[in-house]
């Protein structure tokens, strides 16, 4: 899959990294484009990097893994999304992690949604820490679960793969609405990690029987 990276932090950096090495084609795009370029170098063949637009053009998936607070702008400067298989893994939270500001009568996903219209957006990788994605997704004989949602089932099943490129296990959460329950989970996560103390290298896991 040829996928653009709207943000290459933590997460974008991340899954792309990963996503390059099981032989997917990745664009990398952040407004300091010297450091996409340097990730890309870093990252080897199969990356490369360009504009935000360039990056949305190039991509079949586009990942936007921007901060909350960069979202319109990120979108706007992505150009034409029609189509494209949008991949949000941004959360809607205040500047200090420590709460959501949209919830039980939409969600960011959604939010997402209404500002690229045309696009087939799937929420998804927003309940696993950016530090298990770039160490492991396996706590012994187990591996993290990562839910996703959304309204195209093409899309859905795309991005159930990229799930299984980085080792998680995919839910499917059911119709994008559904990441109003989602996202809180993500919330509690930092909770957990960073109030509670218990740090970053934690992860949801569906058990079912
Ligand atoms: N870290 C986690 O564990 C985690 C887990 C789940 C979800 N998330 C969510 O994923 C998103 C990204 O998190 P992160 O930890 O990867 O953040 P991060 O490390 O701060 O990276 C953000 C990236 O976005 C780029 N960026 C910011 N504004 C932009 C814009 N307008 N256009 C293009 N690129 C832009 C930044 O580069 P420039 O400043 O150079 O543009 C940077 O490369 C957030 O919404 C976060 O809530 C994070």
């Amino acid at each position: 899959v040829k996928i653009g990276i709207i943000g290459a932090g933590n997460m974008g950096g991340g899954l792309g990294t990963i996503w390059a090495g099981k032989g997917h084609r990745v664009m990398f795009a952040a407004r300091d484009q010297q450091a996409a370029e340097s990730l890309a170098k870093t990252v080897g063949p199969n990356a490369q990097s360009g504009t935000t637009v360039e990056a949305a053009a190039f991509g079949e998936a586009v990942l936007l893994a921007v901060p909350w607070a960069s979202v319109p702008e990120a979108i706007a400067d992505a150009g034409r999304l029609d189509g494209k298989i949008l991949i949000d893994c941004s959360m809607p939270l205040t500047p200090d992690y420590m709460a959501l500001v949209v919830g039980h009568t939409s969600s960011g996903a959604e939010e997402v949604q209404r500002l690229a219209p045309g696009a087939r957006v799937v929420r998804a990788f927003n309940t696993v820490p950016a530090q298990v994605i770039s160490t492991s997704p396996e706590f012994g004989s187990e591996n993290a679960t990562v839910f996703y949602c959304g309204d195209d089932s093409e899309a859905k099943s795309v991005v159930k793969g990229l799930i299984e490129d980085i080792g998680c296990d995919p839910i499917d959460a059911g119709p994008l609405q559904n990441a109003r329950l989602v996202e809180p989970m993500t919330e509690l996560l930092i909770q957990l990690a960073f109030v509670q103390g218990m740090g970053a290298n934690v992860a949801y896991r569906l058990l079912r029987r």
